[in-house]
């Protein structure tokens, strides 16, 4: 698996960027700019680096990071499950072909009509969320004579929103039950009393773009320490545990996330060793990570619009798209790698701003560039590790049409997702 910001098959000649064994300036003549290039070799290599990593876990992807029926067919012919989080996912999985068994049904706040469509399409697993959920899960089971395998889900208070992680004060969460207040616990006896609900499971996500192992480490811990109490105080000895997702990707050369066997090694390890200190069976074990399986495998291309150098302030370089295409930025202050990608320069480099075409000051792609000093109108752009959280969270802000999406693979491009035309802008608008 390649540790570079860049996709695997990614190669320079003369200044142009290639993926897939294709020049980007002939993908974006192609195709046009915004453009998402998926890079299908780097996929289909993370998903086997995952599997690789933890051996005998069922590695699943969890498609919000990005939620598209061509991806989905990807990683399950790869032998990945797939996590989804709403009717919308389930839907794409359903027609992805995705088999219905190896699906995991997130959420904090699924409706009736989306658990009825879980009992409908005969989902996997259910992770429960809430009180209420179970609830609902008994009412629609027992309406419609189904029973559902579920998890609950634990907040098991581990903070690892940052580089480090911290073993207290995450608890107030929207997601799952609370461990520390006991609500775990709570769900476990009710679940239990419950007929048309099988608990046979826990799921604990501790957060995303996590750097080292220690936060695994310590979840794991954690879970495996609930199941033996659960053991002691029900005599219920669960056999699935879900560790989450979360693992760390490099956005820029600046990222150092361990690699996938370092994730692996520690988790399976810690399992292992709190199993035995506790007495208590492995469980069969489950991760799901997103970011890790397509982040990097896909890059954005843009074409230059203008450039505006303000003497002694900033130069601005605006490019096609924006904050509508990746929200991160603006969302998170995150940092992707930007290179020239259509020609090479012999030019010094420069301190830019990359920038959109929105109307927010906010509408970043990438603060401080460093781009050669003869950056220009017609130059396209590439920004590295687009992937995940990118293409899902787009919107049509300014009434932007969404960019097409494409994966390539020796020499070949196919469309992922259509561009979408100024008529599909106004489809919806009814009056
Ligand atoms: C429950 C759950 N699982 C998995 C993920 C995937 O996280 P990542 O894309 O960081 O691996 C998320 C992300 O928010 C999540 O909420």
């Amino acid at each position: 698996m390649t540790t570079s910001p860049w996709p695997l098959t990614a190669t320079d000649s003369g200044g142009v960027l290639s993926i897939g064994g294709l020049p980007v300036t002939e993908l974006a003549e192609e195709f046009g700019t915004p453009l998402w290039v998926l890079d299908e070799a780097d996929l289909r290599d993370r998903c086997r680096a995952y599997r690789e990593a933890f051996p005998g876990v069922d590695v699943g992807y969890a498609s919000k990071a990005w939620c598209a029926v061509g991806i989905l067919r990807i990683v399950a012919e790869e032998g990945l499950s797939v996590d989804v989080a709403s009717a919308g996912e389930l839907h794409t999985a359903h027609v992805a072909g995705v088999p219905m068994e190896r699906v995991i049904f997130h959420g904090n706040n699924k409706s009736v009509a989306e658990i009825e469509m879980a009992a409908e399409l005969g989902v996997g697993r259910v992770v429960a969320d809430s009180m209420a959920e179970l609830d609902r899960l008994e009412a629609v089971g027992a309406a419609r004579g189904h029973v559902f395998d579920i998890w609950v889900r634990v907040t098991p208070g581990i903070d690892a929103h940052t580089h480090e992680y911290v073993r207290t004060g995450h608890d107030d969460s929207k997601f799952g039950f609370t461990l520390s207040l006991g609500l775990a616990d709570e769900a476990v006896r009710h679940a239990l009393g419950l007929e048309h609900v099988r608990l046979v499971g826990a799921h604990a996500h501790v957060g995303s773009q996590i750097f080292g192992t220690d936060a695994f480490v310590a979840n794991a811990e954690v879970m495996v320490g609930a199941l033996a109490r659960w053991r002691d105080e029900h005599g219920l000895v669960l056999g699935e545990l879900n560790l989450g997702g979360g693992m760390g990707i490099r956005y820029t050369h600046e990222d150092h996330p361990v690699q996938p066997d370092r994730y692996g090694k520690a988790t399976l390890e810690a399992v292992a060793e709190a199993c035995d200190r506790h007495g208590h069976p492995r469980p069969k074990l489950f991760i799901e990570p997103g970011r890790a399986i397509v982040g990097p495998a896909t890059v954005t291309l843009y074409e230059v619009g203008t450039v505006k150098p303000l003497p002694g302030l900033t130069t601005w370089v605006s490019v096609d798209g924006g904050m509508s295409d990746n929200i991160r930025p603006a969302l998170y202050d995150a940092e992707h790698e930007v290179r020239l990608a259509s020609r090479a320069s012999e030019a010094a480099p420069v301190t830019v701003d990359v920038v959109g075409k929105h109307c927010e000051s906010g509408d970043i792609v990438r603060e401080r560039a460093s781009l050669p000093g003869d950056v220009a109108p017609g130059d396209l752009l590439a920004v590295a590790a687009t992937g995940a959280y990118t293409a899902s969270m787009a919107s049509n802000y300014n009434r932007l049409p969404r960019p097409a999406a494409i994966v390539v693979a020796d020499g070949a491009a196919r469309l992922l997702q259509r561009r979408e035309t100024l008529d599909d802008v106004v489809a919806r608008d009814v009056l």
